[in-house]
Formats: C-alpha cells, structure tokens, sequence
C-alpha cells in the first residue's frame, strides 16, 4: 500500500481496507506488549544458559548454575529427617508430663497421633476411640488395665492375650461350656451381676443370694469381692454401666457360657517407642475432650 489513509476522525493510519464504507484503523501493537514479549524472551535465553534446560539424546543442557533439583531433593530430604530425630528422640525419652508442657512437641503429637490412631487402632476401637461391641472404649473411666500412662503405655507395648513374650493375660473362663457352672446357676449370677449396675430390679432375695454366693465362690476371685474388677487381671468392673461385650442378659449369658478372651496387638515391633508414647497423649486427650463434653 503505497497510498497512506488516514481516518479523519482519529487521525490515525487505515489499513486500506474497507467494509460497506467501515475502514480499519492501522494500531499499533501496545508498547507494554512489546515490553513484555521482550523480556520474556531474554529471560528464556537468560534461562536455558543458566539452568538445565533442552534435552539431548542421553543427557541433558546442565546450565551454567548447576542446578539439580536431585540434590536439592536429598538435601531437604536429609534435613527433614534430622529434625525428625530430633523431636521424635525428646518424645520417646522425656516425662509424658514434660512433652505435655512443650507446645512444641505437642505440635508434632497433635499432627501425628491422630493419623497414627487412625491407621492402627480405629478399626478395632473406633474413630474417636468410643469402642464397640468386643472392643473397649479408650475415653471412658473404665479400665481393664489401667488408664495412667504406664499402664496404657505397657498395654501398647506387649499387648493383651498375644504372642508377645510379656503379653498380658485377660481369661474370662467359659463356666458353661467347660461345664463348671449350670445353664441356671449361670442365670442366678447374670440377675445378681445386673442389680449391681442397675439396682432397682424386683428380684427374690432368695434368687439373689443364690447369685452371690455363686459370684463369691466363682467370680470374685478375678472380679474381686465387691466386683469391682481387678486391674492386675484385666477384670472389668461388673458395677458400673460400661460394657465390653453388653450388660444385657444375652450378652451376659454369652459371656459367662462361653467365656471372653478379647486379643489386643503387641505394638512393640510394629511401632516405635514415641509412635506408642504419641498415641498415650492423644489418647488422654480425647479423653478430656469426652469429659468436656466437645
Ligand atoms: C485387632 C483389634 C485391635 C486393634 C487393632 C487395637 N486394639 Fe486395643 N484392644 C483391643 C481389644 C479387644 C482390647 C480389650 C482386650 C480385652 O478385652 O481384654 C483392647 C484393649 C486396649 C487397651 C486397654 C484398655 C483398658 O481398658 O485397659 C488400650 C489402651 C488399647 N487397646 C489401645 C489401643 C491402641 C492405641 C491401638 C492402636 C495402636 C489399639 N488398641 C489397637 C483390640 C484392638
Ligand atoms: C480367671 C479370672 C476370671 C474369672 C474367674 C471370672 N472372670 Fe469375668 N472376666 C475376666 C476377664 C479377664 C474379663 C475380660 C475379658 C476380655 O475382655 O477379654 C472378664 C469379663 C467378664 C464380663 C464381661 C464384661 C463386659 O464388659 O462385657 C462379665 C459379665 C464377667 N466377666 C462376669 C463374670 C462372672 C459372672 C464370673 C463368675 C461366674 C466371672 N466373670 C469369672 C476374668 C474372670
């Protein structure tokens, strides 16, 4: 186009180009286009000189830097797993009590412990540790073996009814099945069992003296005289409303017929000694939730 238009109401240059007597304006590309198409440019230049970049046949352009990503990877990798130690050495050998009072090492057991319970312990004892049927609940005030820190701490270590060496041993004997007990006398100690956690039944005083002497001749010994379990033994508490495998006169029979041996894992090979000691504290903290009724 040799012929310069231009548009008489902007003043700017035409294309030549016209539609129904539409002509259109010649613009520019903006400058800070330019601008930028430059600079992006010098910058991928800048780039595949520096750094590694195009690939070759077996290799790679390296760039002048020297930058590997591999590295710095395995640096970070390294640092991590120092820190790491670090915290995890302080929580498997200081007073639970102190790692409680440091809100830095409660940071770590409150990101931990929680996945840690989840993928070891919820399948048998629920997601927030309430228990079911066969599996006791970890929040209540009701223990088979104590719930201080040693005694949980010892209960993960060894387990119960396991094949670890120190296992701990909870047998709740099949008086039914091993025929120690009658199908009635097992029913005589099921009534006096429930009037101790319930105790307004209208039972006979006869029934029910033949249920506690029955109790004081077969169960106390494990359940101690007052039933009130015995926590060397793994003995529940027969007095109080929490119940493992059910308070109801099946369940109750069940129990009694057959017996009990709930089998709980030994943690000492599968986890470490701050994993077991992270779970105590979640646990006690969950079980505070529970008391304050989150
Ligand atoms: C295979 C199922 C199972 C798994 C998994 C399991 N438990 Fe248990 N746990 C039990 C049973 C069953 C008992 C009760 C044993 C009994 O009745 O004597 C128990 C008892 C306990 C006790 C003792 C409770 C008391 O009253 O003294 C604690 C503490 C405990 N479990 C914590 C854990 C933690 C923490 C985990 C995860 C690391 C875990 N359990 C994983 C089945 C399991
Ligand atoms: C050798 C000790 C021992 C003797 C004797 C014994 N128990 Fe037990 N009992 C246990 C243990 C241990 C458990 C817990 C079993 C478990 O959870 O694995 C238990 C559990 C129970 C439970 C289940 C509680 C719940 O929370 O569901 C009942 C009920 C019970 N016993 C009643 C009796 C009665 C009644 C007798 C007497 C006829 C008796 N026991 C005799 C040790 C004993």
């Amino acid at each position: 186009m040799s012929v310069e238009e231009r548009d008489p109401l902007t003043e700017h240059q035409t294309t030549g180009h016209e539609w129904n007597g539409i002509t259109e304006l010649n613009t520019r590309v903006p400058r800070a286009v330019w601008f930028f198409i430059i600079v992006t440019h010098i910058w991928a230049l800048v780039y595949w000189v520096m750094m590694p970049a195009w690939p070759l046949v077996n290799t790679y352009t390296e760039g002048l830097l020297g930058v590997d990503q591999q590295d710095q990877v395995e640096t970070r990798i390294t640092a991590a797993n120092a820190e790491r130690g670090d915290w995890a050495d302080r929580i498997a050998t200081l007073a639970l009590d102190d790692i409680r009072a440091d809100p830095q090492l409660m940071a770590h057991v409150d990101r931990t412990a929680p996945a840690l319970f989840g993928d070891n312990c919820a399948a048998c004892h629920g997601t927030l540790a309430q228990g079911g049927p066969g599996y006791p609940s970890l929040v209540d005030a009701a223990w088979l073996w104590g719930g201080d820190d040693e005694a949980v701490l010892e209960t993960l270590r060894v387990g119960i009814n396991s094949p670890h060496p120190d296992s701990r041993y909870a047998q709740m004997m099949a008086f039914g099945r091993d025929g120690m007990l009658e199908r009635d006398q097992i029913r005589a100690v099921v009534d006096y069992v429930q009037t101790l956690s319930r105790p307004a039944q209208d039972m006979s005083p006869e029934r029910l003296g033949v249920g506690a002497t029955l109790f004081a001749d077969n169960c106390s010994s494990c359940h101690g005289d007052d039933a009130a379990g015995i926590q060397d033994l793994g003995a529940p508490d027969l007095t109080d409303a929490h119940w493992i495998y059910g308070g109801d006169d099946a369940a109750m029979f069940k129990t009694i017929y057959d017996g009990r041996q709930g089998w709980m894992p030994a943690w000492e090979d599968r986890m470490t000694e701050a994993e077991r000691r992270m779970l105590t504290i979640y646990l006690g903290t969950l079980r505070q939730e529970g008391q304050n009724g989150n």
